[in-house]
């Protein structure tokens, strides 16, 4: 199926500012791949490459339209392989020179986003799959827990994914990077393999539809999710990754009630994470320090346990605004709060590609509609009552 999306232009804070989607008749987006060693499953034939995609040209923050945050949409990003299995995946953002782009250097990785144009959203099933979405914490998604586990995500032949990358520039002038993500793979379906299927659940509800109102006086409070997500199938709960936002402290997740996955953020661990305020950020950080430690880790679940159908999976996020310094709009507001936890189930092979074969693809204009629309309200803090 050939997605024949022409100009969309998005509007509203954040996501969407001078966003295009680029028509994709003519296959995957040209991107640099290059060879890398693969660090599991030699054996098996695994391979590793680096794929560098971009150039971005992110305008400054005193880009009077954009306000430096600018989201780049790759309708037909170039993937590692086809009928294969991705095992795991990491993302950077870079310069050109080649060096990390980040918080040191006015340079956010704010999001990036994959999306598969050719399935389901288990969650939203009127949405294509979200695979996975990902932040300046650059957190890696390993399905194979460092080789140990036999599973990966299948892509399939005709598979069309698309990258969103959501970058956010503090610095008064443009500054051009590129996303480079490591993919490693192998090649085919072996049959000793369960394949990875992602959930997303989030605070939002599974639809992003379910936020409480904002009520940005509370600095301190945990966000917890109103439904639960309702498992439909069994299988094996290998590995969860959060993604949060400045002002976090940790995010719990509980099946049927009981906690089973703690995320603790980590702050400014290494310089890259850490911002200088007597340099032009005082938009976004307006810590009263002049350093400002953010988000740059957060610990991930893995091994959780079985799963069977009717399990239900809720979230809280706990968030302290006295403790971190959280993020804030050019227009001096608190940043919309997240809390997400990708839930990555390894289930049998069979089973999976059976149902992949019967899905039809969700809507990904109803998808840009409604975070278009949710661009537009303003930032939203989901309380706990
Ligand atoms: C790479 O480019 C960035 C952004 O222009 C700059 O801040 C950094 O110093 C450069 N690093 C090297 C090693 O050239
Ligand atoms: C959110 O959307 C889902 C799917 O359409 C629906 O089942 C649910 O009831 C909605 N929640 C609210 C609060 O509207
Ligand atoms: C929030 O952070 C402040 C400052 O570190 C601390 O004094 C307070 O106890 C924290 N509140 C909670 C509920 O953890």
């Amino acid at each position: 199926m050939k997605l024949r999306i022409a100009i969309l232009l998005l509007s509203g804070v954040g996501y969407g500012l001078g966003a295009a989607l680029l028509s994709t008749d003519d296959g995957p987006t040209p991107a640099k791949v290059e060879s890398l060693e693969p660090k599991y499953f030699k054996d098996l034939g695994a391979k590793r490459v680096k794929i560098t995609y971009g150039p971005y040209v992110v305008p400054g923050n005193a880009d009077p339209e954009t306000h430096g945050m600018k989201l780049f949409q790759d309708m037909n990003a170039m993937m590692p392989c086809h009928e294969c299995l991705i095992t795991q995946y990491t993302a950077d953002l870079q310069f050109i020179n080649g060096t990390s782009a980040n918080a040191n250097k006015n340079m956010w990785l704010h999001h990036i986003g994959l999306m598969n144009l050719h399935r389901t959203d288990a969650a939203c099933e009127e949405w294509p799959e979200r695979m996975s979405i990902n932040g300046n914490e650059r957190s890696p998604v390993d399905m194979t827990i460092k080789g140990t586990r036999k599973a990966g995500y299948y892509l399939r032949k005709d598979d069309q994914i698309l990258l969103s990358t959501d970058a956010m520039n503090l610095h008064p002038q443009a500054q051009t990077v590129t996303l480079v993500m490591e993919w490693e793979y192998i090649p085919g379906t072996p049959d000793d393999f369960d394949i990875a299927v992602p959930v997303w659940l989030d605070l939002r509800g599974a639809c992003l539809n379910e936020s409480r109102g904002a009520r940005e006086s509370d600095l301190v409070f945990d966000a917890k999710t109103t439904s639960p997500w309702i498992s439909q199938f069994a299988g094996d709960l290998i590995l969860m990754v959060p993604h949060i936002h400045d002002g976090n402290t940790k995010q719990e997740v509980y099946l049927n009630g009981k906690l089973v996955c703690r995320n603790v953020p980590g702050y400014g661990e290494t310089s890259g994470y850490i911002t200088h305020l007597e340099g032009t950020g005082e938009h976004h950080d307006h810590g009263k320090d002049s350093h400002v430690l953010h988000v740059s880790s957060v610990s991930q679940c893995r091994n959780v346990g079985k799963v069977v159908p009717g399990d239900k999976f809720s979230l809280t996020s706990f968030y302290n605004m006295t403790e971190h310094t959280p993020m804030m709009n050019h227009d001096g507001s608190f940043e919309t709060i997240m809390g997400i936890e990708f839930l990555h189930f390894a289930r049998p092979r069979d089973e999976v590609v059976k149902e992949i074969l019967a899905m039809k693809p969700g809507s990904l204009q109803s998808f840009l509609d409604w975070v278009t629309e949710l661009d537009a309200q303003p930032p939203v803090f989901p309380l706990h009552s």
